[in-house]
């Protein structure tokens, strides 16, 4: 397994604040890792500082052995650092198909836009819905965003995040707001990305992280206090006071 992610030292401090603290973590191709803590932890910080939204104090990022820490979010995600985010933004009012598009376009870039309109609109539809299919999203091509249940929003969230062809995923939250019943979905689509791509889950629902992940990182106040298989994050009693016992299981 190559290493694609490398945090080292990973410091943030907002004042007297410090919300990550010390941060070293790795993610290898094929990765499937959770991110798991109490509300407050410094999870979506952590992805904050990892896709650039977020300027660290110290300490580094590199992407396939390049250090990220000078660029921006923009050029981070076109090296392949992607994120999605705890609160959907999606554009409710346009289709599917328009609202994958819209990053596909993006990273066509500038000379894309000199195609003539009506071969410009073919080779991004064809590509959008290579994107959906394999994810079991084809037939939902032409819907409005705001008319899909909400579990299926997020879906659409997660294939966006795939169109800049990342090179690392960081999904904060996809089940967030999701009811119960649909968070079956989630998993199903979750087991249907490409399985050479680093996925870091930041994820509240035990089942799920359980269920998807390989090995479990708990960051606790800003610090990664564990990380190891979920068999060993469940039998660990340190854990299961702080974080299992507040969650309430
Ligand atoms: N821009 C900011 N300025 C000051 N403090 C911040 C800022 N952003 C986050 N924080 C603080 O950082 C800490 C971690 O917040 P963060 O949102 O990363 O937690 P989280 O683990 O994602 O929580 P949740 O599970 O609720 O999503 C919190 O104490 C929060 O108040
Ligand atoms: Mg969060």
């Amino acid at each position: 397994m190559t290493e694609r992610l490398r945090l080292s030292g990973l410091t943030k401090s907002f004042g007297g604040l410090t919300v990550a603290s010390q941060i070293d973590l790795s993610l290898n191709s094929g990765d499937r890792a959770a991110l798991i803590g109490p509300n407050g932890a410094g999870k979506t910080t952590l992805v904050n500082l990892i896709s650039g939204a977020l300027a660290a104090s110290s300490g580094d990022i590199h992407l396939d052995g390049v250090r990220m820490n000078a660029l921006d979010q923009a050029s981070r995600s076109r090296l392949g650092i992607v994120r999605t985010f705890q609160v959907s933004r999606l554009c409710r009012d346009l289709s599917v198909l328009e609202n994958v598009s819209l990053p596909l376009i993006q990273r066509h870039g500038a000379a894309f836009r000199l195609w003539p309109s009506a071969r410009r609109d073919r080779a991004i539809e064809t590509e959008a819905i290579a994107l959906l299919e394999p994810l079991g999203l084809a037939d939902r091509a032409g819907r409005r965003v705001g008319e899909l249940a909400y579990g299926e929003q997020r879906l659409v969230e997660i294939a966006i995040a795939l169109a800049p062809k990342p090179r690392v995923l960081l999904l904060d939250e996809p089940a967030a707001g999701v009811p119960e019943g649909e968070s079956g979905v989630i998993l199903d689509l979750l087991s249907r990305l490409p399985a050479d791509l680093p996925i870091l889950l930041i994820e509240h629902d035990m089942e799920l992280v359980f269920r998807f992940a390989r090995r479990v990182i708990v960051l606790v106040a800003g610090a990664i206090l564990f990380e190891g298989t979920p068999a060993e994050v469940a039998d660990n009693q340190q854990i299961r006071e702080i974080y299992f016992g507040r969650a309430g299981h």
